[in-house]
């Protein structure tokens, strides 16, 4: 087994971070680490207000939340305020406004303090945006993440029919580009490969050859 390794992965949505990150955590007997989870939990929270959603209805919500984030079984689990949120946070209402709650300093300041203390002893896969960039930049392993729009949009699509969400694919397609747009333009950390990161374009790929190929780079 590999020394406890810190490996990064950032990329666009529905490159397969999650799925390849928590498979390849298994294998290495580490930790995976879900930094979207955090700011969806964010979302959700603000949601659950029940009001009009703006930056100044976050602020106040990200001021008393308690996220937590539980890696156990090779499954994540996720809290707010000792709420389980695990399956609530996967909406499509949450990923509608979640770029706009992950642009908001303070949101990303509480949110990274917590990231990296839960890397601090190594052995872990944490997957996001800033990974490479902000959060780890001593990572010994940083990938990029990536595949066409089409098959990212796909990918996602035929996870929300299997949950008997009702979505065109053109819909969910311009959805997803449109958040990559917004986690690619805004100010603070924006998703971009770090300089030193591996690009991996997963199109037309499986997932064993994802993680094979992590695999081989861990090593
Ligand atoms: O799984 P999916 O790719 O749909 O998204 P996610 O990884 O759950 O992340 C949800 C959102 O959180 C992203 O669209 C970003 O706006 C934000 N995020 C971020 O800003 N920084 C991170 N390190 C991770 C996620
Ligand atoms: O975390 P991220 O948003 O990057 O992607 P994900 O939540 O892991 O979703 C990727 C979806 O594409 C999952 O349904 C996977 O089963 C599927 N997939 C993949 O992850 N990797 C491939 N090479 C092919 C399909």
């Amino acid at each position: 087994i590999l020394k406890n390794l810190v490996v990064a992965i950032d990329g666009p949505a529905g490159a397969g971070k999650s799925t390849v990150a928590q498979l390849a955590a298994k294998q290495l007997g580490y930790t995976y680490i879900d930094t979207g989870a955090m700011y969806r939990a964010v979302a959700w929270k603000t949601l659950q207000q029940g009001q009009e959603v703006t930056d100044e209805l976050i602020l106040e919500v990200v001021k008393n939340i308690d996220v937590n984030l539980q890696y156990a079984d090779g499954k994540t689990k996720v809290t707010v305020d000792g709420t389980d949120v695990s399956a609530a946070i996967r909406t499509p209402e949450v990923s509608g406004i979640v770029s706009q709650v992950a642009a908001l300093g303070p949101v990303r300041v509480k949110m990274v303090d917590l990231q990296r203390k839960m890397a601090e002893r190594g052995g872990v896969l944490m997957d996001g945006r800033d990974i490479a960039t902000n959060v780890l930049p001593n990572a010994d392993v940083k990938i990029f993440l990536t595949a066409s729009i089409e098959e990212r949009a796909q990918r996602r699509w035929k996870e929300l029919q299997q949950k008997g969400y009702d979505m065109t694919l053109e819909k969910l397609q311009q959805d997803i580009a449109a958040r990559d747009k917004a986690d690619s333009e805004r100010e603070i950390s924006p998703l971009v490969q770090a300089e030193d990161a591996t690009l991996l374009d997963t199109t037309g790929l499986s997932i064993d050859e994802v993680v094979a190929r992590i695999l081989s780079m861990c090593q």
